[in-house]
C-alpha cells in the first residue's frame, strides 16, 4: 500500500506542475478562484490518501461507501460542512430516489445510506482532510423518530468516529422538510437523476 501510496504522490508531482499545483496537493489559486478542473486536480491528488485514512480503523461503513454511486459530479464548497469541499455517494438502496434531488419527497427508503467525503484548503492552499459524514435511515419507531428516522454520523480523517450530536446535525438538515432531511449537492454538480 505504501508503494501505491508514493506513486500515486509522484504522479500528482507530475501532472500538477503545470497546472499551480505542487506535489503535496497546493494549489497558489484562491479557493474562490478555483475552477472546475482545479478542484477535480485537487480531488484526484487527494482521493486516495483520504480514502485510506477513512478506512484505517474499524468502522465498517468507511470502507464499503466507496463502492457506492457518486450523486455529485464534483466536489462543490457550499459553505455549510465548515465551507469544505463536498462529495457525496449513495448506496443502492437510496441511489435512484436521492438522484431524483426532488423538493417535495416522502421519506427515502430504510436502509439508505448516503456518505460526504470532505476536504478544504489551508490558508496557504494546501489540501486539508476533513471529516467522512454519513446519513443512515431507519425504520420508523426508534429513537431516531425525532431526527426524521435518520441517524447521523461521522469519521475522523483518521477513521475515528467522532462524537456528535444527532440534534446538531438535524438541527440543520431538519430544515430541508420536503427534502426529507436532505440538502442535496449543488444544483450545478448534481448527477442526471431519472
Ligand atoms: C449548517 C447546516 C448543517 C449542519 C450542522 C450539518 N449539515 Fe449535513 N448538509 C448540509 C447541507 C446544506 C447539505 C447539502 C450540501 C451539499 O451536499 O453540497 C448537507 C449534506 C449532508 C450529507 C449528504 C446528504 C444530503 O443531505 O444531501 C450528509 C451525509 C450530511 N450532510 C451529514 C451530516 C452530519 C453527520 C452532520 C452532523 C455532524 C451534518 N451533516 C451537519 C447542512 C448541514
Amino acid at each position: 500500500m505504501k508503494k501505491y501510496l508514493a506513486t500515486s504522490t509522484f504522479v500528482c508531482g507530475l501532472f500538477f506542475t503545470s497546472a499551480a499545483f505542487a506535489a503535496d496537493c497546493t494549489t497558489e489559486v484562491k479557493k474562490d478562484d478555483l475552477t472546475d478542473a482545479q478542484v477535480q486536480a485537487l480531488y484526484d491528488c487527494i482521493k486516495s490518501e483520504l480514502r485510506e485514512g477513512y478506512a484505517s480503523k474499524d468502522g465498517a461503513l468507511t470502507k464499503e461507501y466507496t463502492g457506492w454511486k457518486a450523486a455529485a459530479t464534483l466536489p462543490a464548497a457550499p459553505g455549510v460542512h465548515g465551507k469544505r469541499f463536498l462529495m457525496t455517494f449513495v448506496n443502492d438502496t437510496g441511489f435512484d430516489e436521492y438522484v431524483k434531488f426532488s423538493d417535495e419527497r416522502g421519506p427515502m427508503p430504510v436502509g439508505s445510506l448516503i456518505a460526504k467525503e470532505s476536504f478544504n484548503l489551508s490558508k496557504k492552499g494546501k489540501v486539508r482532510k476533513g471529516p467522512l459524514f454519513f446519513m443512515t435511515k431507519v425504520a420508523a419507531g426508534g429513537d431516531a423518530d425525532k431526527y426524521g428516522n435518520w441517524v447521523y454520523t461521522a469519521f475522523s480523517p483518521k477513521g475515528k468516529a467522532m462524537k456528535i450530536k444527532q440534534a446538531f446535525c438535524h438541527g440543520c438538515h431538519g430544515a430541508f422538510e420536503d427534502q426529507d432531511a436532505l440538502g442535496y449537492p449543488v444544483e450545478e454538480y448534481r448527477v442526471s437523476g431519472n
